[in-house]
């Protein structure tokens, strides 16, 4: 406690590589929110860790740095490529650095999806920074509400989406965001924490919700047969353990908010 009896936060830069993304942004805000040195870091503000411009200078009197990369290219080798040398190259920058705690974020259920290349390159990012010398904590996170549109899309065949009823327990990317802001000022855990939303869905019925938000006329069906992203997936396989940290958001709040109408690409 300080004087006036407000808590008093250590102030410390932290770096976030992906500082524009989805996550990116909204964690930087709610950094400097909190009093924070936040650095939004990426390609747009001259940061690349693919080729290390302006690593250096970046991560320079850093304690923390937060990757929410993603890759611009999903196809198997490019998807692989990008995570192995943004991972390598921002550990190396960080040793030099004397960056004290990196904190990624992954997705819940990595290790049950590797029929897919994408998850493949998320477990080589993990595996890095497991047998790096910088303190850590990886974040697995489930689906982001933003993603439920992207979910329907890859599914669509015609004026049908074919799902899973696979269960899947998905969150507001602000929740996302919040938790890694409270992860990446803490202290490493040298571990996984998983964080998720505050209901289950089945995928089929996550979707239908989503279309009727938005009016969309397509017709949801319920296949067990059907993948999620070209992978076979049972009941529990996108859904985190007992012990996941829980955003607040419900779904059916979030689907009135100006955040879905921006995923929409209706705002
Ligand atoms: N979608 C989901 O439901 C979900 C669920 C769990 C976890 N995740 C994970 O969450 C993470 C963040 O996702 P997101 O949706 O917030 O990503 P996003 O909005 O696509 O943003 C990607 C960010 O990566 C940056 N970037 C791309 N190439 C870079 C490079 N060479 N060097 C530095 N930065 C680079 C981009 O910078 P520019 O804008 O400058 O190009 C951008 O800031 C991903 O790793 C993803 O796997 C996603």
């Amino acid at each position: 406690m300080g004087v006036n009896g407000k808590i008093e936060v250590a102030i410390m830069k932290i770096v976030v590589i992906g500082g524009s993304g989805l996550i990116g942004s909204r964690l930087v805000s709610k950094l400097r929110e909190q009093g924070h040195e936040a650095i939004a870091a990426s390609p747009k503000s001259g940061v690349n860790t693919i080729t290390g411009e302006g690593l250096a200078e970046a991560l320079k009197g850093a304690s923390v740095v937060v990757d929410v990369t993603n890759s611009p290219s999903w196809e198997d080798a490019a998807v692989l490529t990008f995570f192995e040398t943004s991972t390598r190259n921002q550990l190396a920058y960080e040793a030099a650095a004397g960056v004290k705690h990196h904190v990624a974020l992954s997705v819940v259920g990595t290790e049950r999806l590797l029929a897919s290349g994408f998850f493949r390159a998320k477990m080589a990012q993990e595996n890095l920074i497991k047998a790096s010398s910088i303190p850590y904590t990886i974040i697995r996170a489930t689906q982001f509400f933003e993603f439920v549109k992207g979910i329907a899309d890859f599914a669509t065949e015609g004026n049908k989406v074919r799902l899973p009823t696979a269960l899947i327990q998905p969150m507001a990317a602000d929740d996302v965001a919040t938790a890694v802001g409270r992860i990446a000022t803490g202290a490493p855990v040298n571990g996984m924490v998983e964080v998720g939303g505050p209901e289950k869905f089945r995928l089929d019925e996550l979707a239908r919700k989503y279309l009727a938000a938005n009016k969309d006329p397509r017709e949801v069906v319920a296949d067990p047969k059907a993948r999620y992203y070209g992978v076979e997936v049972s009941e529990r396989t996108l859904v985190p353990d007992d012990d996941a940290r829980l955003g607040e958001t419900r779904f059916e709040t979030w689907l009135t908010q100006p955040a879905a109408k921006a995923a929409a690409g209706t705002h």
